[in-house]
């Protein structure tokens, strides 16, 4: 046999599970206190995602046992609306398996891979299937156990049951039993519970660890709005999307394919683009846009030539209805509940567009109080990112930031201040750097919007900030005069044989005079040298009507 042969006769194809059963660090799972962390992270955002989505206020319940030295058994609760019965051996036995792939919307997960992947490192680390325990709220609830198929990628049920529940429970409850490390620091369930709580200040979640019961408490009565479910918008649209788009469409002319395919591509656009890549007929003499041409029939060239046109068209941009920031209340709020500063400021920035996808940005900042040194909060659709700051562009673009110019302490590159930024981006798809979704994408056009988000947040501090300083200085004097008022008083008087106490009284009232008179009034003032926002949006802020611009707890 040849060696050609010889390689044949072991080329086959890869099941995605038994890809991932060896690349298990791509997905974040790379030791055993992550492992714990990224099990009840994948659950919880799904919680969140489906109560979301069914618009019920999240409850969360999250308890870790521990079995054996570096085995535990992690469970999570939400009351979300359930998992139909059919669905819940794919959905937690079968890996890139889900509803948010296909789907242009604002939601935490967007693989199909989160939970499943939970379950296959527990199945792998201890050999014990996954227990899903789920209602829909029809008084039925059901139990399965499950293992999966590595080589087919497929559900094993180990073990199924019904019951009838009294109360109309919905919900959905999956019990890990995993090797892994239980930790209480800042990359930790405890950390990213605490961080959650703070993006997501609508939920209750209550967490039994180890050590004992914490409860976050929700502050907030209220889901944000819904985020809308948008097509693409075609300036995003990469030759190959496009090629298999024209495939597989089930509009009968190319002007149909565009207007029913993409967000918000009208007829004359449509036709505009035809024009301009040449896709046409000739009408006395005239060429016009062949918009009854089959999709199938538009050949690679022209596919290319689409491409090319779009870039010259105008377009209308895309919705902003697709994006549900957090909004200023609710960053504050969240900062105040969970942090308790002396300040805090925050900004939401209009939306802007990267490949096509449309994205918001929003920071907050919150300062003093009971804050201790700087912190960098990392958030992608509400999630807190936990790692690989070093590679996210949220961090670069605090990097970037000359935090001087607003009186912030910088030391060899390093904030020093009791500060904490909170960076928020929002969009129907964020580009994470890896599968383990802990770190965002170097978009140019995404870095500009950070940067422009901490420069409005960071004006405001610093204005609040020069005043806090100069009251401080200035009592520093005036405790100095106060001190001397004494002692001058008692020279005065010796000299001029004025009575001692009313010549310390006078005194101490022309500094109280003046100490009020240096206290009125501070102005808002410009910051020179800072990044200008020619981007996409109006320049404005999206503040909420009403919203105070900032708020300090002082
Ligand atoms: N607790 C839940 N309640 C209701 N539906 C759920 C729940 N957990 C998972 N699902 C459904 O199962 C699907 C798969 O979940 P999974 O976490 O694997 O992927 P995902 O959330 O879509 O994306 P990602 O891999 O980024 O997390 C989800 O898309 C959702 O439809
Ligand atoms: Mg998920």
């Amino acid at each position: 046999m040849g060696i050609a042969e010889e390689m044949g006769s072991k080329q086959r194809a890869i099941s995605v599970s038994q890809f991932f059963e060896k690349n298990r660090h791509l997905l974040g799972y790379d030791n055993k206190a992550k492992a714990m962390l990224i099990i009840v992270k994948e659950a919880v955002d799904n919680g969140l995602d489906a109560c979301e989505e069914a618009r019920i206020l999240p409850e969360i319940f999250v308890g870790i046992k521990q079995l054996e030295e570096e085995k535990f058994e992690i469970k999570i609760r939400d009351n979300g609306p359930g998992v139909v019965k059919e669905q819940i051996p794919k959905i937690f036995g079968r890996l890139l398996y889900g509803s948010k792939f296909h789907r242009l919307r604002q939601t935490r997960g967007q693989q199909g891979l989160g939970i499943s992947c939970a379950v296959l490192y527990s199945q792998l680390t201890t050999g014990s299937p996954t227990t899903i325990v789920s209602s829909t709220g029809d008084g039925k609830t059901h139990k399965y156990q499950i293992r999966i198929d590595v080589a087919k990628n497929k559900p094993m049920i180990v073990e199924t049951n019904v019951e009838d529940s009294e109360e109309r429970w919905h919900g959905t409850e999956v019990t890990f039993t995993s090797e892994a490390n239980y930790r209480e620091n800042k990359q930790s369930v405890l950390g990213y519970l605490k961080q959650t709580a703070i993006s997501n200040p609508y939920a209750d979640i209550v967490f039994e660890s180890p050590n004992g019961r914490v409860e976050f408490k929700r502050g907030l009565y209220r889901l944000p709005p819904e985020p809308k479910e948008i097509m693409p918008h075609i300036e995003g649209v990469e030759l190959g999307v496009l090629m298999r788009m024209l495939g597989e469409t089930k509009a009968r002319t190319v002007q149909t394919f565009f207007t029913t395919e993409f967000s918000r591509l009208g007829k004359r656009s449509a036709n505009d683009i035809l024009l301009k890549a040449g896709i046409t007929k000739q009408v006395d003499g005239r060429p016009i846009p062949d918009v009854r041409l089959r999709p199938s029939r538009v050949t690679d060239e022209q596919a290319r030539d689409i491409i090319h046109a779009v870039k010259h068209v105008k377009l209308i941009r895309p919705p902003t209805d697709c994006l549900s920031p957090l909004g200023m209340n609710l960053i504050n709020s969240g900062l105040m509940k969970e942090l308790n500063p002396e300040f805090v400021a925050s900004v939401t920035r209009p939306t802007a567009v990267y490949r096509g996808w449309p994205f918001q940005i929003e920071v907050g900042l919150a300062f003093g109080g009971s804050l201790q040194a700087f912190n960098l909060l990392r958030f992608a659709n509400r999630v807190p990112l936990l790692y690989q700051g070093g590679v996210c562009a949220i961090t670069k673009a605090v990097a970037e930031t000359d935090w001087r110019r607003y009186s912030i302490e910088v030391n060899r590159g390093s904030i020093e201040e009791p500060l904490v930024i909170f960076a928020h981006m929002a969009s129907v798809w964020v580009p994470f750097t890896s599968e383990s979704k802990e770190a965002i994408a170097n978009y140019d056009v995404i870095i500009k919007e950070i940067k422009l988000a901490l420069q409005e947040c960071a004006r405001k501090l610093s204005v609040w900030l020069s005043g806090k300083r100069k009251r401080a200085m200035l009592s520093k004097k005036k405790s100095i005069f106060e001190l001397y008022a004494g002692e001058t008083a008692h020279a005065l008087s010796t000299m001029t044989e004025y009575p001692k106490e009313e010549i310390k009284q006078k005194m101490l009232q022309i500094i109280n005079e003046k100490w009020e008179e240096l206290n009125g009034g501070e102005t808002i003032e410009e910051v020179e040298g800072e990044d200008q926002d020619s981007g996409e949006g109006s320049g404005e802020s999206d503040s909420e009507e009403g919203e105070p611009e900032y708020s300090s707890a002082g």
